[in-house]
C-alpha cells in the first residue's frame, strides 16, 4: 500500500507535505467545520460535522469525548450490512470494493477550500477521489464523487466496470432526538413539508420521474439535530442534491449510534458501464449546518445560491405578464398586444406569451399538436414574432416568450422528419402523455442537442428584442429507451448531461437572457437546473392560500428571487376558490411579482390596486429578492395565520408578511414576533398595499428591533374595512420597515 502522501495547495501549487502522522483533516467555513478521517491504507471516514472548532485540537478533542469515525464513502461487499455510497461489479464479474486513502490534496479557491481525498481499491485498478468544496461566507459545503476506471500502480489492468451505485456523499447522523424535514407534493401541491422522527430502519425518498425531478419529491431534506423541526433555533443541517435527474435520498439508521444518510443518483435501472481509463464524476451534494434553525439554514442556502448557483442572483427580477391562464392557447396578434399594453399600464415591466403561438402544418390550436416546430403559426401571428417584440417596445415592456424546447407531438413536423430523435424503446408501441400525443426528445443524442441548442439560437438571435425565454417540460420519461445509447441504463444519466451541455451552449452565447424553468408547474425546482436558470415557476397551482403552502416549503431551499409567484383570477382556475386582490396580491409579492390573468376582463378598480401593488413591490424588491429570510409563523401549525419577513442585509429595511389563513369566529391569532432586525435601531413601519380605511395603529410609528423581536405588533383589525366592499374570509398585511 502506499504511503500517504498529503498535498497542500497553495496559489494553485502543490506542495506535497510528509503527513503519515496525519489522521485527520478539516474543511471549514465562518461557522462550521468538517473534520474528516484520512488514515493511511484504510478507508476514508467522517468524523464530525457541525458548528466550527479549532482544527489543530479537532482530532484529540474528537477522541477525547468518545466521537466516533463513519464511512465517508462506503463500499459495497466487504463490510456486511452498510447501506453503499458506492458498488461496483469489476471487469471479471467480482462485486467488492475495497478502498483504501493514498493521498489528501488541499487547495485554496475563490469561495473557500477544496479538499480531495484519493483511495484505490487494494487489488483492482479502481480509484475514488472524494471531494469536498467549502463556501466560506455561505457556511456551505459540497461533496462529490469522482470514480476512475484506472491507475497506475494497479497489477491489473483495466476491463469496462459497472456502476450499480454512485452516490454523490454521506453524513452520519448521531441518533437521539433528530428529525427529518422532507418535501412530497403532486401536481398543484409541489413542496408539501412531510416532517417526521428519524426511526429505526431505511427510509428513502426519491424520484424516477427522469425530467421533471421536483414534481412529487425533492431532492433536499432539512434534518434538525435537536429534536422537533424549529425555525429558529435548534441545531440543523440542510442537504440538497444539485442534479436535476432522478435521485435519491437514504436515511439508513440501524441499531448503533451513527444513521447514515445517503445522496445522489437514483440507482434503479441506471447502472453505468465505465470504459477503462474513463471517470465518472457524480452530481454534486450540498450541506449547511446552522444552530438557528430551519431558517437560518434557508438563509446560507439563498445566499449560496444567489451568489454561486443560479443565473444572475444580484439582478433584480422583472415585474411580468404571463398569457396563460389570459388566454391559453388562445394566442392573436390582438390580445398579445393589449396584454402588453394593459401590464405596461400596471407599471409591468415585461409580458411573456406562453403557450399556443406556433405552428405550421400541425399549428398549436390543442395541446396534442405542434410542439417541435418553433416558428410562429401564421393564422394567429401573420406579421410574426418581430411585430410582437416591436409592439412591445412601444408599450415599454420587454418580450418573452414560451417553449418546450425538449418535446414534440406526434403531430409535428418534427417528429415527421425525424421519428428516431424520440425516447422509446425498440419493439415497443410508443407512450403518449399530453394531448394523446406527447413524446420526450432524447436528449442523449447529439442531434437533438443540436436541434435544442437551435431552437432557441434561431428565436433569439432573430428577434433579439426578446429577453426572457419560459422553458417548459411537462412529460414523464414514458418510455425508458433510447435509439441512440448503446446501455440504455445510461438514459436517465446521459439525458441530463445532453441537456446540461446543451444549456451551457445557450449560456456561452447568451449569458444575459433570463430564462424560467417550468415543468408541468414546479417540476424543476432545483439546485441542479438553477445554473442555467434565473428562476422557476413554483406551481400551476395560482390559488392564494394554497401558494401559502408551497411557497413555505420552497422557501426552505431557494430565494424568493427564484420564485415566480402571480397574481390570477377569481374563482381561482385550479381550485375554485376566490380570494380577495388585496389577498393575491399580498401572496405573489412574497416572491418574485408577477401576473397571470387576462387584464381585459378586470374592472378599472381592480387594475389600479395592482398597479398599487406593482408600485409597493418596487419599493421592496430589493429586500424581497436579495434580503434574509426569517420565517415566524408556519402555516403548517394549525394556527390560523403564517408570516414570515425578509431582512435587508444590512439590517436597514424589512419587509413583513402576514396572511390570515382560516376565518373562524373568535379565534385566537398568535402575536407574531419579528427576527433578524438590528435590536438598537428604530424602524419606521408603514404598511403597503393598504386597503382599509383607517390605518393601523403602527403606521407611520418607530419602534426598536429589540422591541419588534421580542413582542411584535398586533395586526389589526383582522378583517379589512372597505368602503363599498364586502368583508371576506381573507386578510392580509404587508409592512415595510426602515431604519431611522
Ligand atoms: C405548464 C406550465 O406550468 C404552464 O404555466 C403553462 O406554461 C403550460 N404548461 C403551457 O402548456
Amino acid at each position: 500500500m502506499d504511503k500517504l502522501t498529503c498535498l497542500i495547495v497553495a496559489a494553485g501549487i502543490m506542495v506535497p507535505c510528509s503527513a503519515l502522522s496525519q489522521t485527520t483533516v478539516s474543511l471549514d467555513t465562518d461557522n462550521t467545520t468538517l473534520v474528516l478521517e484520512t488514515v493511511s491504507g484504510k478507508a476514508p471516514g467522517i468524523l464530525y460535522y457541525g458548528s466550527s472548532f479549532d482544527s489543530a485540537v479537532a482530532a484529540a478533542t474528537l477522541a477525547s469525548a468518545g466521537f466516533k469515525s463513519s464511512p465517508a464513502y462506503p463500499a459495497f461487499g466487504l463490510s456486511g450490512e452498510v447501506e453503499p455510497a458506492v458498488s461496483i461489479t469489476q471487469a471479471d464479474g467480482n462485486r467488492t470494493l475495497d478502498l483504501r486513502v493514498i493521498a489528501v490534496e488541499e487547495s485554496d479557491w475563490e469561495g473557500g477550500r477544496t479538499l480531495v481525498i484519493t483511495s484505490r481499491d487494494s487489488y483492482y485498478p479502481v480509484t475514488v477521489r472524494n471531494c469536498f468544496r467549502s463556501f466560506s461566507r455561505e457556511d456551505v459545503i459540497e461533496t462529490w464523487a469522482e470514480i476512475v476506471n484506472g491507475n497506475t500502480s494497479s497489477r491489473k489492468s483495466p476491463g469496462t466496470i459497472v456502476l450499480n451505485r454512485y452516490m454523490s456523499g454521506t453524513l452520519p447522523l448521531r441518533v437521539g432526538n433528530v428529525w427529518t424535514t422532507t418535501q412530497y407534493g403532486s401536481w398543484g401541491d409541489e413542496s408539501r413539508l412531510v416532517c417526521e422522527p428519524l426511526t429505526r430502519g431505511i427510509r428513502m425518498v426519491k424520484n424516477v420521474d427522469g425530467v421533471r425531478n421536483s414534481q412529487t419529491s425533492r431532492g433536499e431534506v432539512m434534518i434538525s439535530l435537536d429534536g422537533k423541526p424549529r425555525e429558529d433555533s435548534g441545531r440543523v443541517i440542510g442537504a440538497a442534491l444539485e442534479w436535476g435527474g432522478n435521485y435519491q435520498l437514504e436515511f439508513r439508521c440501524a441499531n448503533s449510534d451513527y444513521a447514515s444518510f445517503l445522496a445522489g443518483v437514483c440507482p434503479d435501472n441506471a447502472e453505468y458501464y465505465l470504459e477503462a481509463g474513463e471517470t465518472f464524476r457524480t452530481p454534486a451534494l450540498a450541506y449547511s449546518f446552522s444552530d438557528e434553525g430551519l431558517s437560518g439554514v434557508s438563509r446560507n442556502f439563498h445566499r449560496w445560491g444567489r451568489k454561486w448557483r443560479m443565473r444572475h442572483g444580484d439582478v433584480e427580477r422583472k415585474v411580468l405578464l404571463n398569457s396563460w391562464e389570459g388566454v391559453y392557447l388562445d394566442v392573436s396578434e390582438p390580445a398579445m398586444d393589449n396584454m402588453m399594453a394593459d401590464i405596461a399600464s400596471m407599471g409591468g415591466e415585461l409580458f411573456v406569451m406562453d403557450d399556443g403561438w406556433f405552428g405550421g402544418k400541425y399549428a398549436r390550436k390543442k395541446d396534442n399538436s405542434g410542439l417541435g416546430d418553433w416558428f410562429p403559426d401564421r393564422e394567429k401571428l401573420p406579421h410574426g414574432l418581430g411585430w410582437l417584440v416591436r409592439q412591445a417596445g412601444s408599450h415599454g415592456v420587454d418580450f418573452g416568450i414560451w417553449i418546450e424546447p425538449e418535446m414534440t407531438n406526434s403531430l409535428s413536423e418534427l417528429y415527421e422528419a425525424h421519428p428516431d430523435w424520440v425516447l422509446h424503446a425498440a419493439n415497443r408501441t410508443p407512450v403518449y402523455t399530453r394531448g394523446g400525443t406527447q413524446l420526450v426528445l432524447d436528449m442523449s443524442n447529439p442531434a437533438v442537442q443540436d436541434f435544442v441548442f437551435s431552437v432557441v439560437d434561431n428565436i433569439v438571435s432573430d428577434n433579439p428584442g426578446i429577453t426572457y425565454i419560459k422553458w417548459d417540460a411537462n412529460m414523464t420519461m414514458m418510455e425508458y429507451g433510447s435509439l441512440y445509447l448503446k446501455h440504455q441504463s445510461h438514459l436517465a444519466v446521459e439525458y441530463w448531461r445532453g441537456l446540461e451541455s446543451t444549456l451551457d451552449r445557450i449560456r456561452a452565447k447568451y449569458p444575459d437572457l433570463t430564462i424560467q424553468t417550468c415543468a408541468s408547474g414546479g417540476g424543476r425546482a432545483n439546485w441542479g437546473v438553477l445554473p442555467w436558470f434565473d428562476e422557476f415557476w413554483v406551481s400551476d397551482n395560482t390559488d392564494a392560500l394554497q401558494r401559502i403552502f408551497i411557497q413555505w416549503g420552497s422557501s426552505y431551499f431557494f430565494p424568493a428571487i427564484a420564485m415566480a409567484s402571480h397574481i390570477s383570477v377569481v374563482p381561482n382556475h385550479q381550485v375554485h376558490r376566490t380570494t380577495s386582490l388585496k389577498f393575491r396580491c399580498d401572496v405573489a409579492m412574497s416572491g418574485r411579482l408577477g401576473m397571470e390573468i387576462q387584464p381585459a376582463d378586470m374592472t378599472q378598480w381592480e387594475k389600479d390596486f395592482c398597479r398599487g401593488a406593482i408600485a409597493d413591490y418596487k419599493r421592496i424588491r430589493p429586500i424581497v429578492q436579495f434580503g434574509d429570510i426569517y420565517r415566524l409563523v408556519s402555516p403548517y401549525d394549525g394556527l390560523g395565520v403564517a408570516s414570515l419577513m425578509y431582512v435587508a442585509q444590512d439590517k436597514s429595511r424589512a419587509a413583513f408578511y402576514w396572511w390570515r389563513l382560516e376565518n373562524l369566529y373568535d379565534s385566537r391569532y398568535p402575536r407574531v414576533r419579528m427576527r433578524g432586525l438590528d435590536p438598537d435601531r428604530q424602524y419606521r413601519v408603514s404598511e403597503l398595499n393598504r386597503i382599509d380605511k383607517r390605518p393601523m395603529a403602527c403606521e407611520g410609528k418607530s419602534f426598536s428591533g429589540r422591541f419588534l423581536m421580542e413582542n411584535g405588533i398586533e395586526i389589526a383589525p383582522v378583517v379589512h374595512d372597505v368602503e363599498g366592499m364586502p368583508k371576506s374570509d381573507w386578510a392580509s398585511r404587508v409592512l415595510l420597515l426602515e431604519s431611522e
